[in-house]
């Protein structure tokens, strides 16, 4: 790589900056049945204010789970959330949410979509309106607002979802495989789209991904999560320079970290999710005719 990147400073500058989302001692434990499962083991994270942050880990070692708790979706059994330094009480428009299973209402077109947040917020329908159209501007769908979710491609709904979630200025912006369900062109023009609102906007990212490479592009750390407990295996810094493009993915320092990565990841005899791991024979059907 030609060139120079002070990744030293660059850490120096990041950790200066005040703490934005801070977890002590998470601990979150799911009963089936009589069964206790502890799924987040004491998670202490700290992510500053501007920072991007990408969780990674194996399937059902809780990255959902810790980001539906930051969220506040979900209560949790012990240790502290703490945003701008106070303990975090429920749901609330600081924390905007980018969810794959959380949807934009059906019934209300990409106007009406965005201008939720600042309606509920008590502005102005006029306030609103404007505020709605600057971020419908921003993610480029101007000649879409009037037309409902279900008119839309995957990728346009979720760019509706982030602006809906940026309008309302949030402090912490929580994206849950927010790209999972797109095909990978549509996924890279998004990374870039993120990529671009980022570094232009006074934000600080927490991205749940399963996917290395997007983790590798777009995080400042990228924090390691093993399961059975879930705990923080590692916490990587990026030490790639900015503005980062999808061909860097070609190059031998994001080759080297993604190995180690994927050591990380997958290298645990123990990172299975217990329903993966005694997955049942499947018994041959009788009226299945395979004779063609
Ligand atoms: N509400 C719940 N009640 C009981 N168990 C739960 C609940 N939510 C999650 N779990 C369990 O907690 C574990 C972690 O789930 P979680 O959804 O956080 O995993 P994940 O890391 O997001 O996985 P994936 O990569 O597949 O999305 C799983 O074993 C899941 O079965
Ligand atoms: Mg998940």
């Amino acid at each position: 790589m030609n060139e120079i990147f002070d990744a030293t400073a660059y850490f120096d500058n990041i950790y200066a900056r005040p703490v934005m989302l801070e977890t002590r001692s998470l601990t979150q434990i799911f009963r089936h049945g009589k069964l206790q499962r502890t799924v987040l083991n004491q998670i202490d994270l700290q992510v500053h204010k501007r920072e991007f942050i990408c969780v990674i880990g194996p399937s059902g070692c809780g990255k959902s789970t810790l980001s539906r708790i930051v969220a506040g979706l979900d209560s949790f059994h012990s240790g502290e959330v703490l945003v701008d330094g106070q303990p975090i009480q429920g749901t609330s428009a600081e924390r905007g949410m980018v969810f794959q299973g959380y949807t934009l209402f059906p019934w209300k077109t990409v106007k009406q979509n965005v201008m939720f947040g600042p309606l509920m917020k008590g502005l102005s329908q006029t306030r609103a309106e404007e505020m709605a159209r600057e971020w419908i501007n921003i993610i480029g769908l101007e000649k879409y607002e009037n037309q409902y979710p279900h008119e839309l491609s995957g990728g346009m709904k979720q760019r509706v979802a982030i602006a809906r979630a940026l309008v309302n200025e949030p402090k912490l912006l929580l994206m849950d495989e927010p790209f999972g369900a797109l095909d990978p062109h549509t996924r890279q023009k998004m990374q870039k789209h993120l990529m671009d609102l980022w570094q232009n906007i006074d934000l600080t990212i927490l991205f749940v991904t399963h996917d290395m490479d997007e983790a590798i592009l777009l995080a400042d750390r990228i924090v390691v999560l093993k399961s059975n407990p879930g705990e923080i295996k590692e916490i990587i810094e990026v030490n790639l320079p900015r503005p980062r493009y999808s061909d860097l993915i070609h190059s031998t320092e994001f080759k080297q970290l993604r190995a180690h990565i994927d050591v990380l990841v997958h290298a645990q005899e123990d990172s299975l999710d217990p329903a993966l791991q005694n997955l049942p024979k499947i018994p041959r059907m009788r009226h299945i005719d395979t004779s063609e």
